[in-house]
């Protein structure tokens, strides 16, 4: 692994101007650069690429990120390529060839070289599990699907991988989620007796398992923990061996199991992945949309395959531009994919494809699933549970066209509803707010939020500046948009001075990237700049500590008094006043 201090002090060294330069014809356009976007076919420019900000947007396909991901978009290279490649235009020297902070990087290569040890093991010890054999044979696997997949056998004993390695107690067998110890310090494997499914990164390196036990024991899969190269919300099954037909086939499927992805790869359907035992994340299907313009998502035809496919409806949402598609495949009561291919071939599942929901009608059969819409009530509930996910989008056509469809299905005109949940578009920065009256609408706070998060990412020299207006505000605060303002001012306050296009780079492993980067290419509409941007912050903190002040006030009145009460009643009203003076004395400065 580089360490993510020289990313940043690369990233400040590098221009994106430059970079980008070098394969799009560049303008100057005010303060940022256009060109013909390299990322879909179009006569006028709506490729825009930001000095300041350091990142590129595109209006037209939605295409966005820093330099580091302008290469592996544009020229197809991994991470770590487009390092070396940034590094070497710039002539700076990547620390893990020069061997400084080889421990970080020693510690990763050395598990990932653990588990490709262990991958080995289990594969060759298939060969002796008759058993395991005979049981991928019954479900219909094809000897060459089995070596596609590196599908192994973990031996049912306790120590097994005693014979693969020659220090059973070495440290990184248990990092890497191999070996576990258990009370008393005794040690043994994770996966006894179970068929293992090697779990690869985009390069092919095994970074964890799945494994599934031969007959009806618990858990049927038990996977690897989260470990340094193994992360759940990032990562997804099949993505290696994928990569190619869904660059080929434009597509690529997203299903639920890791039987599915290799039932449906061997029925030709190789553009197949699927998530490791977990909801599927923005995160997830950013960085699928960035390989291709179409997810088309297959899901169980159960309880639980419906909730799936709702939660990649959630999201998707907030990642998708106007360019790329989104389609959802609900499969019949107690059918898989797998299953489904077994019983009606290829041909079987071909045919749901073709039905596929688009985005726009699953939004709101999955809204309306369980309601009656001849009920106003029922009516009212879809658009209450509509809300937030408009929210979550970016405003750009498909929110609008989302907007309709909710309208017709609430029997409820567009306009009303656009008001009723405050979509605004994206604007230029107002200027600082006047009087701070709270928000009497939890839209107002959300949408004031929003604005804070947009700020932080669009400047994240201010993070520091609003330390503790963060801390009190957002401290513990569970919500996705709370979590994720926290997060950026961690980063922002550790990293220093940075450019939105560095920032996002050492976001990169958060489960939020995706919203991230979209923020910073929406921000290059704006034009803003820092100090309006800090005055806008100043209000915003303002407003939301005075809707603090005014609750707690509200709650002590509605208590019989107290001496205690009464002073703290006392305090509260003088800040009330001093707060509601704030606004007034940023916008003079
Ligand atoms: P399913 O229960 O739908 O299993 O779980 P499946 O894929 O149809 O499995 P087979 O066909 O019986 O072999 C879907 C996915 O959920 C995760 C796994 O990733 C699985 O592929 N899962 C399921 C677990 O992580 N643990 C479990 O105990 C069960
Ligand atoms: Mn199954």
């Amino acid at each position: 692994m580089i360490p993510r201090g020289f990313i940043q002090d690369l990233l400040a060294r590098v221009d994106v101007v430059d970079v980008i330069g070098r394969y799009v014809a560049l303008k100057k356009a005010g303060q940022n650069y256009v060109g013909l976007c390299p990322f879909h076919g179009e006569k006028t420019p709506s490729f825009t690429v930001s000095p300041s900000k350091q990142f590129f947007h595109c209006f037209g396909c939605g295409a966005h990120g820093s330099a580091i991901g302008f290469l592996m978009d544009h020229r197809g290279l991994a991470y770590t390529e487009a390092i070396r490649e940034l590094a070497q235009q710039v002539g700076m020297q990547v620390p893990e060839d020069s061997g400084s902070d080889r421990e970080g990087a020693t510690r990763v290569r050395g598990l990932t070289e653990v588990l490709e040890r262990a991958g080995d093991y289990y594969r060759r010890k298939l060969r002796d599990a008759p058993a395991a054999i005979e049981y991928l044979k019954r479900r219909g696997l094809t000897g060459p699907t089995a070596a596609r997949f590196a599908i192994g056998y973990a031996p049912d004993a306790w120590q097994p991988l005693r014979e693969a390695f020659d220090t059973y107690e070495d440290p990184r067998l248990v990092e890497a989620g191999l070996v576990i110890v258990g009370d008393e310090g005794k040690r043994y494997d994770r996966f006894r007796g179970r068929v293992m499914f090697p779990i690869r990164n985009r390069r092919g390196a095994v970074i964890g398992f799945g494994a599934r036990v031969l007959d009806g024991g618990e858990p049927k899969y038990l996977n690897s923990p989260e470990t340094p190269v193994f992360h759940k919300g990032r990562e997804l099954y099949g993505l290696f061996e994928a990569q190619e037909a869904i660059r080929k086939h434009q597509r690529v499927i997203v299903c639920e199991g890791y039987m599915d992805v290799i039932q449906l790869a061997q029925a030709g359907f190789e553009e197949c992945v699927a998530a490791l035992g977990t909801a599927i994340t923005a995160q997830h299907v950013g960085a699928l949309l960035r390989l291709t313009d179409q997810v088309i998502f297959a899901f169980d035809g159960d309880a639980a395959g419906r909730k799936a496919a709702r939660r990649a409806l959630e999201a998707t949402l907030p990642v998708i531009a106007d360019t790329k598609r989104a389609s959802f495949v609900l499969l019949p009561e107690g059918e898989d994919p797998d299953s489904l291919v077994r019983s009606g071939g290829a041909a079987a599942f071909e045919d749901h494809l073709a039905r596929a929901m688009p985005l726009s009608r699953w939004f709101v059969a999955s809204l309306a699933d369980g309601k009656d819409l001849e009920q106003a009530e029922d009516r009212a509930a879809l658009i209450a549970q509509a809300k937030p996910l408009l929210a979550s989008m970016p405003p750009a056509a498909l929110r609008m066209q989302l907007v309709r469809e909710l309208a017709e299905a609430a029997r409820t005109p567009s306009a009303d509803l656009e008001s009723l949940f405050g979509l605004k578009p994206w604007r230029r920065l107002p200027d600082a707010r006047r009087p701070a009256n709270p928000p009497r609408h939890s839209a107002e706070v959300e949408d004031l939020k929003a604005r804070i998060l947009q700020h932080l990412v669009a400047y994240p020299d201010l993070a520091r500046e609003f330390n503790a207006q963060i801390a009190a505000e957002f401290a513990g605060a569970q919500q996705p948009i709370d979590r994720q303002i926290v997060e950026v001012w961690r980063t922002a306050t550790l990293v220093g001075s940075t450019s939105p296009g560095a920032l996002v780079e050492a976001l990169a492993d958060s489960e939020f990237a995706d919203i991230y980067r979209e923020i910073s290419g929406r921000d290059l509409l704006l034009e803003g700049d820092a100090s309006a941007a800090r005055e806008d912050l100043r209000a915003g903190f303002a407003t939301l500590e005075l809707r603090r002040v005014e609750n707690e006030l509200a709650e002590l009145v509605r208590e019989p008094l107290t001496p205690e009460s009464r002073e703290r009643i006392r305090e509260l009203s003088e800040r009330r006043v001093r707060l509601k003076e704030t606004p007034r004395r940023a916008g003079s400065i």
